[in-house]
């Protein structure tokens, strides 16, 4: 595993060693030959402008661009995707880089895989601006931004022990989205109230 930080950024490079590269460009890629690596990195960091600051890493041929995640959040990304780095495969993580002006965001690409839906609600939850991207081939296949329901069932559990959905009985856990940002859910059965933290808590 590298680490590589600088004053406002972290990023993270998982995989094999000899896959993996992540450094801070310095105005590499001028000559022809020059032009060919870059071919085969991609920016992590997408801030116009920043140049001879931008963070590069090595690009997935296939796999899972999951980005605009809400600042601070990229581990509980990976621990939704249950990724601890021991697959194998390339896991890029970036934390608290420039976004739009003045705001951050985290991005997280993992290599070989692609996400399932239950996966994606999850991340809705804690991350309601995020956009899937599927890289098939190096390119953006597919883009989707998760999208939270009006409702969810199933994913978290109710954090009150005396709720109806937690009494054995064959009633699935149900909660109205009060609001996605900061997250605030409703019990549908009871009066608990989840923030984002209790539905981490579950993850
Ligand atoms: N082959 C690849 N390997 C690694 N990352 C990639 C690859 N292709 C694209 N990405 C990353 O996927 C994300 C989406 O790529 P895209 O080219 O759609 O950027 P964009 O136009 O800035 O998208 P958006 O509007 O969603 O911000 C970016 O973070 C980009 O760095
Ligand atoms: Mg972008
Ligand atoms: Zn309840």
């Amino acid at each position: 595993m590298h680490l590589i930080r600088d004053v406002q950024n972290l990023a993270i490079l998982l995989g094999r060693k000899s896959d993996n590269v992540g450094f801070e460009c310095h105005d590499l890629f001028k000559s022809g030959k020059e032009l060919r690596v870059k071919d085969e990195l991609e920016v992590i960091e997408l801030s116009k402008g920043s140049g001879a600051k931008d963070l590069y890493v090595k690009k997935i041929r296939n796999g899972s661009v999951i980005d605009h995640i809400s600042a601070g959040h990229a581990l509980d990304v990976l621990k939704i995707l249950g990724i601890d780095g021991g697959e194998g495969h390339i896991v890029s993580v970036a934390m608290n880089v420039s976004s739009k002006a003045a705001s951050k965001k985290d991005i997280v690409k993992v290599e070989n895989r692609e996400l399932k839906p239950g996966e994606v609600d999850k991340i809705a939850l804690i991350a309601p601006s995020a956009t899937i991207n599927i890289i098939r081939d190096y390119e953006v296949a597919e883009k989707t931004r998760v999208k939270l329901p009006e409702s969810i069932r199933g994913i978290v559990r109710c954090a009150n022990p005396a709720c109806v959905s937690n009494a054995g009985e064959p009633v699935e856990p149900k909660f109205l989205v009060e609001r996605q940002d900061p997250l605030r859910l409703r019990c549908f059965y009871c009066v608990r109230i989840m923030e984002k933290q209790d539905v981490l808590k579950q993850f």
